[in-house]
């Protein structure tokens, strides 16, 4: 087995080829992206997604049989710049399909998002075969790209598998220009500066998970009997979801003094149109998924870790 993660260094790359390196071997799990990691993370390859002949020269050269195709721009950021955004996402994916295809790899992982949820999505317990209409570049992407995997599916026997991956929050990993990164950068301005404005309103509920509920979901899927999947677009998870005010009562349990303030921005209209709670209970009867946290365990976790690497940079 050889693995490739693209985007490796993102929030969820860096964690994810961890996780990988773990269960199948450091050498087995290749990581790559357009910017190096500043940390040891070898095996690394430069890798823009949209260059086709590395990605075909990677595969070769490495004998890879499995991607994680994580590399993509994010809600917030891909407003700025739709088309780039539409290009990275959309046919960075599409190479990484017919390549998969091609060379017949055993298997691609493909993020997918609760972006691709609209206006015509029905906003609480949101349920699998929802109707789709998503506001942002980055959710047609998205969309587009769950119709693409399910038709390398059906087409070509092609064994890619995807998440609608809800806001992650970890400690170990900054967000990368998403609408839910305030659920992160809370903890970092809780702990180093005890206030924190957010730009979101304090009632807008999201779906969020916790990172190592991320892992888990995505191994777990992953490593499912493929007679298990039956869906080949993306399955909708969850694992917890509050709004802003909400996630700022749950520290003050543990720093009292925090306070916070709101000043929304362009982000609150793609927060609106996205859902506020998830129906994931196809996961959960095909292969098992099941979270482990929820808003207090995870504000307890990522308060102990943070805490931890604050006194440790101090010293
Ligand atoms: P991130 O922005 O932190 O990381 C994305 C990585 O992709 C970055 O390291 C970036 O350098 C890389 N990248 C961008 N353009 C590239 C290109 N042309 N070629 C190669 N690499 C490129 O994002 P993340 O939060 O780690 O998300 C990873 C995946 O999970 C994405 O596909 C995202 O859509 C999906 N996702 C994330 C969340 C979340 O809350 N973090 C939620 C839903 C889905
Ligand atoms: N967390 C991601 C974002 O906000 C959702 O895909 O863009």
């Amino acid at each position: 087995m050889s693995i490739l993660v693209t985007g490796a260094n993102g929030q969820i790359g860096t964690i994810l080829t961890r996780t990988l390196r773990k269960i199948y071997g450091k050498e087995q799990v290749i990581a790559s992206d357009i910017i190096r990691p500043n940390y040891d993370d070898d095996p690394f390859l430069m890798l823009d997604i949209l260059n086709v002949q590395r990605i075909r020269e990677i595969i070769e050269d490495f004998e890879i049989t499995e991607i994680y195709h994580l590399a993509a721009i994010l809600s917030a950021n891909g407003e700025w710049n739709p088309l780039k955004t539409w290009n990275v996402n959309l046919n960075g994916l599409l190479s990484i399909l017919d390549l998969a295809r091609e060379y017949k790899l055993e298997k691609v992982f493909f993020p997918s998002t609760i972006a691709v949820h609209g206006s015509t999505t029905p906003k609480v317990d949101t349920p699998q075969d929802a109707p789709l209409l998503p506001g942002t570049v980055y959710g047609m992407s998205k969309l587009a790209g769950e119709n693409w995997c399910n038709y390398y599916h059906q087409r070509y026997d092609l064994d890619v598998r995807s998440l609608r991956y809800p806001g992650i929050i970890g400690h170990d990993s900054l967000p990368g220009g998403g609408t839910t990164d305030y659920a992160v950068e809370i903890f970092y301005a809780a702990l180093q500066q005890g206030h924190y404005t957010c730009f979101l309103r304090p009632d807008t509920r999201l779906p969020m998970m916790y990172m190592d509920d991320a892992m888990r979901a995505t191994t777990e899927l992953m490593a499912a009997n493929s007679s298990k999947i039956s869906n080949r677009t993306g399955y909708n998870v969850t694992g917890m979801s509050f709004t802003p005010l909400e996630l700022a009562e749950a520290i003050r349990q543990h720093i009292p003094n925090f306070s916070i303030d709101y000043k929304p921005d362009f982000r609150q209209a793609i927060a609106d149109s996205w859902s506020q709670s998830i129906d994931d209970t196809k996961a959960r009867q095909d292969w098992g998924w099941q979270p482990e946290y929820n808003l207090e365990k995870m504000t307890a976790d990522m308060i102990f870790y943070l805490n931890q690497s604050i006194k440790i940079k101090a010293n």
